[in-house]
């Protein structure tokens, strides 16, 4: 078969050598303390394996509240909390990278969906019924310091990018999106002022990592409740991050209240139904220069080569 799926394609200063992307999936799979397991290593050497160009990581948490066994929220889920994290991905990166695979860290902080239930504005989640607590401007810096200490660990650590994860109703996507941003100071109200959260972590963490590291972002490009992102204010949003140093957006959606199920649809059972989030990814494309991945019911090879179903 031959499509431009399996033809190599550059973010920044890495080369893939055909267009599949594993999409960040919880495995479940790490120790106590959020480090690879060997059941971890096999799923992504079996990855590495099958040949996917780019293997993401699941999320990885930047701040990690207690030991153990709640990482964030996310049982036994990753971290990149601390320094001692980078050494215990080594044999894992140097066997992805003998298959000529590339592999990315998503790192993530859940904002109100973790312990410490914090985020731009004291919102409700409809969904999990918590009024999260207003951030601190200082609490913000402190957080964007952390996910660009986190970015540096996972360059030194091996990992050929960083994937931040700005979707699903965690923090990142809370700050985007109106719907949980109600803030009156420079991190909220205009679309530019929503984004500075997202700036400033790329900006912070370009200076640890140098110019050609591959910083990338999944972010919700329809966030599915009243008042939240929906596809014209993401391409508002994509510019400006872009502009502001990340260099590949994966697009994907869902995961604030009432928009839960929109992560992932289940009953995929026809091709009509499949890359669900493709008028998205197209919007995008259409408007920012970096490469854009799309994410979201694909099941056949059919659809995944035909650019206009
Ligand atoms: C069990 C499970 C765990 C997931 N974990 C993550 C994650 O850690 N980070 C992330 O960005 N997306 C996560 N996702 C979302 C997927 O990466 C993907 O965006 C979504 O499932 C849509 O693709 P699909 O229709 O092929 O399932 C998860 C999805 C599932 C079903």
């Amino acid at each position: 078969m031959s499509s431009v799926l399996f033809e190599p394609v550059d973010i920044k200063n890495i080369r893939l050598k055909n267009r599949f992307v594993r999409s960040a999936t919880m495995e479940g799979r790490a120790t106590f303390d959020g480090r690879p397991t060997r059941r971890l290593q096999e799923l992504y050497f079996k990855l590495a394996e099958g040949e996917v160009g780019l293997i993401v990581t699941s999320a990885a948490a930047v701040k990690v509240y207690k030991y153990p066994p709640d990482i964030e929220g996310l049982p036994f889920g990753l971290a990149i909390d601390d320094d001692r994290c980078i050494e215990s991905w080594k044999e894992v990166i140097d066997g992805v990278h003998e298959q000529v695979s590339k592999i990315a860290m998503q790192i993530v902080h859940p904002g109100p969906r973790g312990p410490s239930h914090i985020a731009p504005s004291a919102v409700l989640l409809k969904d999990i019924g918590i009024v999260p607590r207003e951030m601190t401007v200082t609490e913000i810096q402190e957080l964007v310091d952390r996910f660009a200490q986190a970015c540096r660990r996972a360059k030194e650590a091996g990992f050929d990018a960083v994937q931040l994860h700005g979707a699903h109703g965690y923090l990142i996507n809370n700050f985007i999106s109106p719907h949980t941003n109600v803030r009156t100071d420079e991190y909220g109200g205009s679309t530019e002022n929503r984004a500075r959260f997202i700036v400033d972590i790329v900006k912070k963490a370009r200076t640890m990592v140098g110019p050609g590291y591959p910083l990338m972002i999944k972010m919700n490009c329809d966030d599915f409740v009243d008042g939240g992102i929906d596809k014209d204010e993401a391409v508002r949003i994509a510019r400006i991050i872009v502009k502001g140093g990340i260099d590949c957006i994966e697009v994907s959606g869902g995961g604030q209240a009432g928009g839960g199920s929109r992560v992932s649809i289940k009953g995929i059972n026809k091709e009509g139904k499949e890359a669900y989030f493709r008028p998205y990814a197209r919007a995008l494309k259409e408007n920012v220069s970096v490469p854009v991945i799309l994410v979201g019911g694909l099941r056949t090879p059919r659809v995944m080569i035909t650019r206009n179903l």
